[in-house]
């Protein structure tokens, strides 16, 4: 008898879950950014074909294009970038093919054999801008000091990841910094709650310190003014 409860309370907590989708935050629908074809983005997956780098999975194309008409809309020229999550490196090199004279930090657990992939591709292009941070984002996030121009959130997509991620990212952008959250769209059962969700909360307490400029398959804000969020004794 208490196994049916139980089933059936699971059940319907479920069915609600499923159902119970989580809306684009009210921040975007006033400024959504309209996306033309960009050039450059052609340019990008002829220059990938042409370097022979080998990436297992591929999430980052697609979004690229968006991405360019951001940087050229928003004059984004980063000196520090930030990567939460890079897996084999297709962000990072993306990031290389569009910016010039920068320095980039990658924080990635590397599990399994990705940190030589990650080496392997990224050293066909021989940068010397980039410093690898083999460490989960809460290690790195809690003991930074420094400051970015561009931070991209990529790395755990549970709630408590992004969550954590966003808020610690926000604090160490600088005013007029971009910053790309990775699949406010999940579609994956749950895990697009957890990504959604996370961010919208996130935007709720950092109101009136952002610009929303762009939410699809990434969400896309520039931080505008500071926001404490610890207790000030
Ligand atoms: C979706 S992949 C990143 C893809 C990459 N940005 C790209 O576009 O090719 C997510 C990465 O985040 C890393 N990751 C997951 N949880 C993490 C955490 N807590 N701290 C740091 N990295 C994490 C995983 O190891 C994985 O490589």
């Amino acid at each position: 008898m208490k196994l049916f409860i139980k089933k059936k309370i699971s059940q319907f907590f479920n069915f609600n879950q499923k159902n119970r989708d989580v809306p684009v935050h009210d921040s975007f629908k006033k400024n959504l950014y309209e996306m033309d074809q960009n050039t450059k983005q052609n340019d990008f997956l002829r220059f990938i074909n042409d370097k022979q780098f080998k990436f297992t999975d591929d999430w980052i194309t697609n979004k690229t294009n968006i991405m360019l008409n951001i940087f050229e809309n928003y004059n984004i020229n980063p000196k520090e970038i930030l990567e939460i999550g890079v897996h084999e490196g297709f962000s990072t090199i993306f990031f290389q093919y569009a910016f010039k004279d920068f320095h980039t930090d990658v924080i990635d657990i590397f599990l399994n054999d990705t940190r030589k992939k990650f080496e392997s591709n990224i050293n066909i292009i021989n940068p010397k801008n980039i410093d690898i941070h083999q460490t989960t984002s809460h290690n790195f996030l809690v003991n930074n000091k420094k400051k970015y121009d561009l931070i991209f959130v990529d790395g755990g997509h549970g709630y408590l990841d992004v969550i954590f991620d966003l808020f610690y990212s926000f604090q160490c952008l600088h005013i007029n910094g971009l910053l790309l959250i990775d699949d406010y769209d999940w579609k994956d059962e749950n895990k697009d709650k957890s990504v959604r969700l996370a961010t919208n909360n996130f935007l709720d307490v950092i109101e009136g310190s952002y610009d929303a400029i762009h939410q699809g398959q990434f969400a896309a804000i520039i931080k505008k003014k500071n926001v404490v969020l610890n207790q000030q004794l």
